[in-house]
């Protein structure tokens, strides 16, 4: 769960692989370093904290290179510290590394007695042994580490130069990404494209038990028994601004705001509303074998979980098909019962989750078929897939996850509306109507912005507490779950989601005046009930704040403690009620002078189980 780039070309690698690394540092921040060759010199420089830190260490000296690598870190096996810091570097032998090294300790063991002497605690310093071991018996580079690699277990990218031969950069990809960028006479290799996205967009998308050896001429790719390989060359179609902050304070502010365009890029293309017809073209599972699938399992993990849950009850109620929607750490570990006439659809943002990977994996073991809805094109999750259904939000950086969830949101809805009309489930009339709501929708996100300020107002009434409850019924029970994670997540504040008809049944103990409770009241058959909660809450002194959508579309009207969001079909509401909470969430948490892009022990892409 770390971020690795290397670099080698025509120009200083030293400020490439620095911007590259504040690309990555989503991934993890707790402490960076690089290597480079200076004067055909081996350099390293690493610290604890941020890629500022290193950044400013660096900054007066007068460095510069044309091949590196760099590393920013989120610690697995050792503490944040200066040793503990990528780069790692036995005999001239430097080395990167994304993933862990699940046999390490047995190899450190077996290492440490032939004599070798450590000086981290990381997993990651056994690579470096054990290639320097074999460059000692005389094998240059890559032939030291396709032998090294034979001992290795577990999940690992790796970026590795050396001392003696300062004209090449090696990269190694086992069940971690690593993308290698082609540029003019220049190449660059990185665990996530915005990391190099500036200088090309042209890349190799690596596969496991890959290696490529790179020099300023050309990249050559083999597998890990030195037969080269033909990768093809994937053009990626984001734009370098899309990784920028463009003038907003934080990611995930720019990531809120960017919402209406990422719908809209998601459902382009996607249906003709003359039928009523989703399209799913690029499906390798047919449309008319949509109808074959008796049970649907939705697998994800965190914030993807929660779009999940709404999967499930949009699948169920539009397509009349049985869903579950499971944990992808539970689901991979509790023997699941998969009929062979099911469909998995794994939702990932990042498509390099670890276990929700192992449960895709899983997943095809009992022969189901996969469906991946993902944001990022060509990764693990999309290859191992039967199907994939991109959700364009483009590069999401923040890592309290924003529009990747709205538009899973969307992925679903449209795709239960292609289930439920080829199940017959619904006619072409009320999948037209379905599919026309949906136009509206970026439009009415939009509106759902005019609320900052009675959000700002409420952030600041409450941004001291210690707890929050976030209650939901029906479809928007998932959205409570959600909303109170991202409050969680990004301002520290415990708060918990439950289902409002729950709330009797154990929580409404907790309730006092110390303790908001925020309410979503959506349209229909549960609205009279969560009205009926609320008062619940009133009658012990709860603190009541309500989202309540609108039962008709007027402007929308404020009033302290209840805002109004605009009305949309029960689907959709699950996307406008999401708005409120994520800009709560980050108002309190710019009150509590967190740090909102970054918060403390997380990080984007959990590649490690
Ligand atoms: C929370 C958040 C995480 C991710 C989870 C799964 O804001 O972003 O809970 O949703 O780590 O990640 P992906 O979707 O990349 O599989």
């Amino acid at each position: 769960m770390c971020g690795i780039i290397g670099y080698i070309g025509k120009q200083n690698a030293i400020p490439l692989l620095i911007n590259g690394l504040k690309k990555l540092e989503y991934r993890g921040y707790d402490s960076a370093g690089i290597a480079f060759l200076h004067a055909k010199k081996l350099e390293i420089r690493r610290c604890a904290g941020k890629i500022q830190v290193l950044e400013s260490s660096i900054k007066n000296e007068n460095l510069n290179s044309l091949i590196g690598i760099a590393h920013t870190r989120w610690a697995t096996h050792g503490r944040p510290s200066e040793e503990n810091a990528h780069p790692h570097q036995v005999n001239g032998i430097v080395v990167v590394h994304n993933g862990i090294i699940e046999n390490y300790l047995d190899l450190k063991n077996k290492l440490k007695k032939k004599g070798h002497v450590f000086s981290s605690d990381t997993d990651t310093e056994v690579i470096c042994h054990l290639i320097s071991s074999y460059a000692e018996k005389g094998l240059d580079i890559k032939n030291a580490t396709r032998q090294a690699l034979k001992h290795l277990n577990g999940a690992y990218s790796l970026g590795i130069i050396a001392e003696k031969e300062p004209d090449k950069l090696i990269a190694v990809k086992n069940d971690s990404p690593l993308i290698v960028g082609l540029g003019n006479s220049e190449f660059f290799i990185a665990s996530d494209v915005p990391a190099f996205l500036s200088h090309t967009k042209d890349v190799i998308i690596l596969d496991n038990g890959e290696m490529a050896v790179i020099t300023k001429k050309g990249v050559s790719i083999s597998d890990i028994n030195d037969k080269p390989l033909k990768k093809k060359t994937t053009t990626i179609n984001w734009n370098p601004e899309m990784a920028e902050k463009n003038g907003y304070n934080h990611f995930m502010l720019k990531e809120i705001y960017e919402q209406p365009r990422a719908i809209t890029d998601t459902i382009r293309g996607r249906f003709s509303l003359d039928q009523g017809n989703v399209n799913l073209e690029e499906f390798s599972i047919k449309k008319s074998a949509l109808k074959k699938f008796k049970k649907i399992f939705l697998v994800a993990c965190g914030t993807s979980w929660h779009a999940a849950l709404v999967g499930k009850y949009m699948i169920e109620s539009l397509a009349k098909i049985s869903a579950e929607a499971d944990i992808a750490s539970e689901f991979r570990y509790r023997d699941p019962v998969i009929p062979k006439d099911s469909l998995v659809i794994v939702i990932t943002q990042s498509g390099e989750t670890a276990d929700t990977l192992a449960a895709q994996r899983e997943a095809k073991k009992h022969g189901a078929k996969v469906l991946s809805i993902c944001n990022v094109i060509g990764s693990s999750s999309t290859r191992e897939a039967d199907s994939v259904f991109y959700t364009h939000s483009g590069p999401e950086i923040g890592v309290a996850s924003t529009k990747a969830f709205t538009t899973q949101l969307v992925a679903l809805y449209i795709f239960s509306i292609a289930l439920a009309k080829e199940k017959g489930a619904i006619d072409s009339r009320r999948s037209k109507k379905l599919l026309n709501d949906l136009l509206f929708l970026p439009e009415k996100v939009e509106n759902t912005f005019l609320l900052n300020d009675s959000i700002i107002k409420i952030a600041k009434k409450y941004f001291q507490v210690k707890d929050f409850l976030y209650l939901g019924r029906n479809l928007n029970y998932p959205i409570a779950l959600e909303g109170a994670l991202k409050l969680k997540e990004i301002s520290y504040i415990h708060a918990e989601g439950y289902p409002a008809g729950e709330m009797k049944h154990g929580p409404i103990a907790l309730i006092d005046n110390d303790m908001p409770v925020l309410v979503l009241v959506a349209k229909g058959k549960v609205r009279n009930k969560l009205l009926s909660n609320i008062e619940e809450v009133k009658a012990r002194g709860g603190e009541v704040i309500s989202i309540v959508e609108k039962k008709r579309y007027k402007s929308l009207s404020r009033s302290p403690n209840t805002i109004y969001i605009p009305a949309i079909n029960q689907y959709l509401s699950t996307v406008l009620f999401s708005i409120p909470l994520q800009l709560l969430a980050y108002h309190i948490a710019v009150l509590r002078e967190c740090d909102i892009d970054q918060p403390r022990n997380l990080a984007k892409s959990v590649t490690v189980e």
